[in-house]
């Protein structure tokens, strides 16, 4: 069993608190969490902020497009509420602010949201490297185009390809042989189709392995077991404690 599989804090820890927000980024601080994971968008003035959806509707007192808002229209709005009453008035953080409020606190893994994000990748990078940041940072997507392109503009950032697609797909070991090509660091499979012999091929390949998708603590405990270096998941703390038992 893997005892040292890396637990990173999903959209902070999100479980207990609204995710994307100070209010789960800071919790996963007090929880000793040392990674997190977060998402990335453009404001129609473009900023960039710590979205998930590319809809306001679920995570905010607003509704329509993320992308249809100026930031000092974005950072009215509430972003707690939702999620409880005790969180209300709660803001999207823009990254810069992330990055200045936690940069001596975490490992940050960004994950470029949208198919449709151009020149992100590089504002992201000079937020990188004004906050000196380069050694802390992972940037991840779906999208294979946007770490193609961070690896152009700065190839010592790692980059982790969240794969396959869709919550249906299947594992296909193509897979490897783009990610090999395209000189990828990481590869991030779905938990649910992680296993003791795929870690190792990957692991053989030369890529570090990150599962994302870990939706409760049986998936949890079959990633960890599995051998992968980290996860992502809403409850770091629960990994915290398997781990020590
Ligand atoms: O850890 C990667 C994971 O965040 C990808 O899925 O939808 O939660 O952004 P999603
Ligand atoms: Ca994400």
């Amino acid at each position: 069993m893997s005892r040292k599989v890396t637990a990173i804090a999903h959209r902070g820890a999100s479980s207990y608190a609204p995710e994307n927000t100070f209010a789960a980024f800071d919790l996963a601080v007090d929880m000793g969490i040392e990674e997190i994971e977060l998402d990335v968008q453009f404001t129609s003035d473009s900023h960039i902020i710590v979205i998930h959806d590319d809809t306001l509707d679920r995570t905010t007192d607003s509704s329509g497009e993320v992308s249809a808002l100026i930031l000092e229209e974005i950072q009215l709005l509430d972003a707690g509420t939702w999620f409880d009453e005790r969180f209300s008035g709660e803001k999207i953080p823009t990254l810069d602010q992330v990055f200045d409020r936690y940069k001596d606190d975490f490992r940050f893994h960004i994950e470029i949201k949208l198919k449709k994000s151009k020149g992100l990748v590089s504002r992201v990078f000079d937020l990188i490297r004004k906050y000196g940041l380069a050694e802390q940072t992972t940037i991840t997507s779906f999208w294979k185009q946007w770490l193609i392109e961070s690896r152009r503009y700065a190839p010592e950032i790692p980059t982790g390809w969240l794969v396959p697609m869709g919550d249906e797909s299947k594992w296909d070991d193509s897979i490897i042989e783009e990610a090999l090509q395209e000189g990828f660091t990481q590869l991030c499979p779905r938990a649910n189709l992680v296993s003791a012999s795929l870690v190792r091929s990957l692991h053989d390949n030369g890529f570090n392995v990150r599962c994302w998708g870990v939706y409760d603590e049986e998936l949890m405990i079959k990633v960890a077991e599995s051998g992968a270096d980290a996860m992502t998941l809403n409850f770091p703390d629960k990994l915290k404690k398997y781990l020590v038992n």
